[in-house]
């Protein structure tokens, strides 16, 4: 879809006009999303999208990251600094705002937890109604929680994502109920901005690599037609390759990039306490699949424990990620170890959702003497109401 209007002005004039609606003090220009709204489907003349302030997400430095995965500087572009704590919000504006042009009463969606929050909270601040499905026992509960403040219809099926999913297409054959997966093209379009943003901070100079988590695969997909678009308008001069990481225990992408060329796609039965990312069957494999090809990115899996080292050395660089995110991080790990990345390369991850999404995950990580970690390891020391006990250990820790 070329959303993209033939009138469009020239690459040094968009910049200019995104660069100073940041001054500006209009809802539509204080959105991260809409501000780069000549690259966005257009609404109809007057219609006022439905936004919580999303992008205008920050590019953080990760100085011990990068040096614990051999790379000179390192850098993420931190998702989980939206309205709801993830990147979904991006996508969300576009859809959601759509959805009620439309004019449906509800909104509907299956989910890990992180799509499901974001729609709750838009669809509230529309006044809209919001149909939640998402798999019993495998969602964090941060994201729960989210769901039931802002008021959504939550169900719990006996399921996995794969079969929320299932469950949710014959309930939009029966019900007018307005699909916001990934699947919807305008949630795409408003995630792809996301890597217009990120251009933006870079002075417009792509980095060697972008590294994103893969689950459903929207994400991936949306940002690779991002920079496609950057380049055709002559906003950037080359695309970064984009790099796609998946937990190894949901990792159908890498197998099909490894088994078929990236020809077809076998869902696997999807297991991981990364739980954004427990997908089997992601739906827009074919667009990632191209996205790989198109940049020249790498397609590859980590196993639990990297990902629970890297997502606290993400944390202990101040910054913080939940599970999915952290991947990125340990795939990176990976891809210097093999060569792919080169220590002088500029990287940029993705982290997709707030630490704070998946607290029970962080605490399982430092409470767990059983793991190989323990410099990463912080549990909390209980001790007497004593400052002799607190000095101690302050002692013991060295000056
Ligand atoms: N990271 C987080 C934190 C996520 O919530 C998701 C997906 C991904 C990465 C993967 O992105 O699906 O576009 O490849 N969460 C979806 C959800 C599935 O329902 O919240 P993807």
């Amino acid at each position: 879809m070329a959303y993209v209007r033939s009138g469009t002005p020239p690459a040094d004039a968009l910049k200019t006009l995104w660069r100073e609606r940041k001054l500006s003090l209009a809802p539509v220009d204080l959105s991260g999303v809409w501000r780069f709204r000549e690259a966005l489907p257009i609404l109809p003349a007057g219609v006022e999208p439905v936004t919580l302030r999303e992008g205008n997400t920050p590019i953080y430095g990760l100085p011990r990251c990068a040096k614990s995965a051999g790379v000179d500087e390192l850098f993420a572009k931190h998702q989980g600094m939206n309205p709801t704590g993830s990147f979904k919000d991006t996508g969300m504006t576009t859809a959601l705002s759509m959805a009620r042009v439309k004019g449906f009463q509800w909104v509907g969606c299956a989910s890990t937890g992180n799509t499901s929050a974001s729609m709750a909270a838009y669809a509230a601040h529309a006044g809209m109604r919001a149909l939640v499905l998402i798999p019993e026992g495998k969602i964090a509960w941060g994201k729960l929680s989210q769901s039931l403040d802002y008021a959504a219809s939550t169900c719990q099926l006996k399921t996995d994502f794969d079969g929320c999913v299932r469950v949710l297409g014959e309930v939009i054959r029966r019900f007018p109920l307005y699909l916001l997966n990934s699947v919807n093209p305008y949630r795409l379009e408003g995630q792809k901005t996301t890597a217009y943003e990120m251009m933006e901070q870079l002075g417009w100079a792509p980095p060697d690599h972008v590294i994103v988590p893969g689950g459903n695969l929207g994400n991936s997909s949306a940002l690779g037609k991002g920079f496609r678009e950057m380049l055709a308008m002559g906003l950037i001069a080359h695309l970064p390759k984009l790099s796609i990481v998946q937990a190894a225990g949901a990792n159908p992408l890498v197998r099909s990039m490894r088994e078929f060329g990236g020809e077809r796609i076998e869902p696997v039965h999807a297991e991981t306490r990364a739980t954004a990312i427990r997908i089997g069957n992601p739906a827009s494999w074919k667009k990632a699949v191209a996205v790989l090809r198109e940049t020249g990115g790498a397609c590859l899996d980590v196993s639990e424990e990297e990902i629970g080292v890297a997502k606290a050395e993400v944390g202990a660089d101040g910054v913080g990620c939940e599970p999915a995110s952290a991947v990125t991080l340990a795939g990176l790990k990976k891809l210097v170890r093999s060569g792919f990345v080169k220590r002088g390369e500029s990287v940029v991850l993705v982290l997709t959702g707030h630490c704070l999404k998946d607290p029970e995950y962080t605490m399982d990580f430092h409470r767990d003497t059983a793991a190989g970690n323990a410099s990463l390891r912080k549990p909390p020391v209980l001790l007497d109401a004593d400052a002799e006990a607190v000095i101690d250990i302050l002692n013991r820790l060295g000056m």
